[in-house]
């Protein structure tokens, strides 16, 4: 029998913390272009596309550049990412992740990735968890990045679920917005004022246990 409700997870933030190493990547770019990046500016490129988030360093660096030392830029930036992803094991998992998929794996609930990241089936890949996801669904599916609800409406139809009947699990503002757009119930992990347009918000990924996810389904 088909179950009612289908879960969509970010990856970045939600799944493991890969944004301190999109942290160390963008503050050497921006260093080599000789301004500084705090981990609060960092923030606003949390659930923002890497090109988007290329601009708003430039703009936090007041820096003009042409297209092509733009794409330049991205690949040097999206190359010592990958140094640090290719490094990633399951131990990078974030707490309380794996035993929430094995109760939905427990209880038939089926679950879709929802990530901005190019990078994301290669992180799944690393951390042994691609083969857990019903679909997943990444910056290479999408043409509107979030708070574009795109990104959770097609993994809603890649799990055969109803948006209204999908909760989605979100660390970034942007994300969070984009589900509440898409009309799906919205958790989101991290600082309750910032957050605060969720349905529900959880301090870290220790605080969505099994006995919150069974009140919540029930
Ligand atoms: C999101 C991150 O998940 O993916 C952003 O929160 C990141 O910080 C974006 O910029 C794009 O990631 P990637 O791996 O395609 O550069
Ligand atoms: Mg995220």
């Amino acid at each position: 029998m088909k179950k009612e409700i289908g879960f969509i997870f970010d990856l970045d933030g939600v799944i493991v913390d890969t944004a301190k190493y999109h942290f160390l990547a963008w503050r050497n770019l921006a260093n080599s272009l000789g301004f500084d990046f705090t981990e609060e500016q960092n923030e606003l490129l949390k659930g923002v596309s890497r090109v988007k988030s290329l601009e708003i360093l430039l703009n936090i660096g007041k820096v003009e550049i042409s297209e092509e030392e733009k794409q330049k830029y991205l690949l040097q930036k999206n190359t010592e990412y990958l140094g640090y992803v290719n490094k990633m094991t399951d131990e990078e998992i974030l707490p309380g992740i794996n035993e929430l998929l094995n109760y939905l794996d427990s209880k038939g609930i089926k679950y879709a990735l929802g990530s901005a990241s190019k990078n994301a089936p290669l992180i799944l890949e690393k951390v042994g968890l691609i083969k857990r996801f019903a679909a997943i669904v990444d910056g290479n599916d999408v043409s509107k990045a979030k708070p574009d609800p795109e990104v959770f409406l097609i993994g809603a139809q890649k799990l055969q679920m109803k948006p209204e009947n999908c909760i989605v699990v979100e660390d970034a503002i942007a994300g969070v917005e984009a589900a509440n757009a898409a009309k799906m119930i919205s958790i989101g992990i991290g600082d309750a004022e910032l957050l605060k347009e969720a349905t529900y918000v959880l301090k870290d990924t220790s605080g969505f246990t099994v006995d919150f996810l069974k009140n919540l389904i029930n």
